[in-house]
């Protein structure tokens, strides 16, 4: 592979409303970030991915942007922008920022000009179509959040096509003036010197040739709108050529729709972005229909098997997003260990499972204190758009009330978007005024002043992870080296070797409480790591304890 600067980067992402509210408006912002980029610093990560703070009426919580050059007030300014950049340029940390160019906000004055009347000159950056003969929206296509896709606008008699909610119109990408009008956006955000994007939902952006009507697989009538239809790859080559190819960073897609056997393509030295956000690993749960409530039973077969499929398909030039949670995704702990297990033993074997694999790690901010999910006792409490329109699918399809909010409470994406538990103060630390989200009431057990103080503490754990990816004698053999998988078809462990030259580490994790013996027919040279006091060597058998974890480097 052609070596980058950010090859050895470990990412955290930031959820800014979530994460520090600098002045007690209940909100987190800016400054808030500000302030704890030196806790960021010591945990050593070198990249932030930044969760969308442009200007947003917040419907989809600024996944709904209504000015992509500027902040929305209740994060900050401009210049706090700016100086964010530089302060964490300043300690090493680059800024990646959340792209989000499938739709808009419904309040951009693009789409304002555009709903003005059939004949303005941005008409055509959005999508508009005449209603059927009967009156019917021109299909029946489910929006991702919920009801149809197409939205009437009165004043001109069309309707408009959204993906998401109907707060975010999608814009037309067959428009080539919209198309450099992004361009030109993307470009003036890199000058400000970023490391790169995050690239939202970007596979939606083609729209089937003719929008007929669609056999349909949901309860209402309608199914639900698909990504990555063919002819997407032109507008994402053109993509990269204008805008990320002139610069020295990285981008990072969520590229729903995208089969493993495309990844060459989508993603790796030739591809049109550096790596893609694959759900194989977080899909696991649910059947084809992506409701909540259609749970599948899955494991920990299916989980390794996820994983080895992706790492096979970028074995040669490709790279990937490491990833367990993240603000779509309920807590890793909570998905991956049953409750009565979650401790500080089993999150050090969860983070060691996937820190090892080839491609970026990244930490959603609370991963590395073992925050866990929420279970608010109505869904009035619930914040997320998707929370409550699962709700509502789960009711429909004739789950209780009890049921539907138990839907909710393994799938929310509030889960993860609990206000950061920095201390055992009011409001965790987060703010002094009630948090727009109430805060997981277990911030008293689990907070950052708690794992700083304490030397044994997941915190420390992810701090040694990312040490020894980013500088040990490690670092190249976790960059490049070849990934296989062992013990394959074991139903509680996870086992995996990367190599390089004559280098080879081998991880073995346990997802099970029990003792399990192993023969891996291999000998440790030297213990890397665990998460018992006493890692044992490894003299072909071995065994391991429950929910250990330990990472050798074979003779
Ligand atoms: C992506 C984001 C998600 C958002 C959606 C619409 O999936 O990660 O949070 O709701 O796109 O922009
Ligand atoms: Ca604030």
């Amino acid at each position: 592979m052609q070596e980058k600067w950010w090859h050895n980067s470990v990412v955290y992402q930031v959820y800014p409303r979530s994460f520090k509210d600098s002045n007690n408006d209940g909100i987190g912002d800016l400054n808030g970030i500000i302030e704890k980029l030196d806790y960021l610093k010591e945990l050593g990560i070198n990249v932030i991915w930044l969760s969308p703070v442009y200007e947003s009426p917040m419907d989809d919580n600024g996944y709904d942007i209504s000015d992509y050059e500027d902040i929305a007030k209740e994060f900050g300014t401009m210049e706090e922008m700016d100086q964010l950049i530089d302060e964490a340029n300043a300690r090493g940390i680059k800024i990646i920022m959340d792209l989000v160019i499938n739709h808009s906000s419904d309040e951009h004055s693009w789409f304002m000009e555009s709903k003005s009347s059939r004949t303005n000159s941005k008409r055509d950056w959005y999508i508009w179509r005449d209603q059927n003969e009967d009156g019917t929206p021109p299909n029946n296509l489910r929006s991702i959040f919920g009801g149809s896709c197409w939205e009437y606008d009165k004043g001109t008699e069309q309707y408009f096509f959204h993906s998401f909610s109907k707060k975010q119109p999608d814009l037309n990408w067959e428009n080539q003036d919209l198309r450099e009008e992004l361009y030109r956006m993307i470009r003036w955000w890199l000058d400000k010197g970023i490391g790169g994007f995050r690239v939202d939902a970007i596979t939606f952006i083609k729209k089937p040739e003719k929008f007929k009507p669609v056999i349909a697989d949901g309860q209402d009538g309608l199914r639900v709108v698909k990504p990555n239809y063919p002819g997407v790859g032109k507008f994402l080559a053109e993509l990269k050529a204008e805008s990320f190819a002139k610069y020295n960073i990285f981008t990072v897609a969520e590229a729903p729709g995208v089969e493993l056997d495309q990844l060459s393509e989508y993603s790796g030295d030739d591809g049109y972005f550096d790596m893609l956000i694959r759900f194989d690993h977080v899909d696991m749960d649910m059947d084809e229909s992506g409701q909540w409530y259609a749970k599948k039973d899955w494991t920990l077969l299916d989980f390794k098997h996820a994983l080895t499929k992706n790492q096979e398909a970028i074995k040669e030039n490709g790279w990937t997003a490491l990833y367990l949670e993240n603000h779509d995704q309920p807590r890793s702990l909570n998905r991956f260990i049953p409750k009565e297990d979650i401790n500080n033993r089993s999150a050090k074997m969860l983070a060691t499972t996937f820190f090892f694999l080839k491609g970026m790690p990244y930490i959603y901010q609370g991963q590395e204190i073992g925050m866990t999910n929420i279970e608010y006792e109505t869904i009035d409490s619930y914040n997320d758009i998707s929370s409550i329109d699962q709700y509502n699918v789960a009711l429909e399809a004739g789950l209780s009330k009890e049921e539907a909010l138990e839907v909710v409470h393994r799938r929310s994406r509030d889960n993860s978007r609990t206000p950061m538990q920095w201390s055992e103060e009011i409001n965790g630390g987060f703010s002094n005024k009630e948090p727009w989200l109430q805060v997981n009431e277990n911030y008293k057990q689990i907070n950052v002043e708690k794992a700083l103080e304490d030397k044994n503490s997941l915190f420390y754990f992810y701090q040694m992870l990312i040490q020894i990816r980013k500088d040990s004698t490690y670092s190249e053999l976790l960059k490049y080296g070849v990934y296989e998988e062992h013990l394959n078809d074991h139903l509680d462990v996870y086992a995996y070797s990367r190599s390089l030259n004559d280098q080879k580490l081998l991880v073995i994790t346990n997802f099970s409480n029990k003792e399990v013996h192993l023969n891996l027919e291999k000998r440790s040279k030297k213990i890397v790591l665990g998460n018992y006091d006493d890692t044992p060597l490894l003299n072909e058998i071995v065994t391991v304890r429950p929910y250990e974890c330990m990472v050798y480097e074979l003779d």
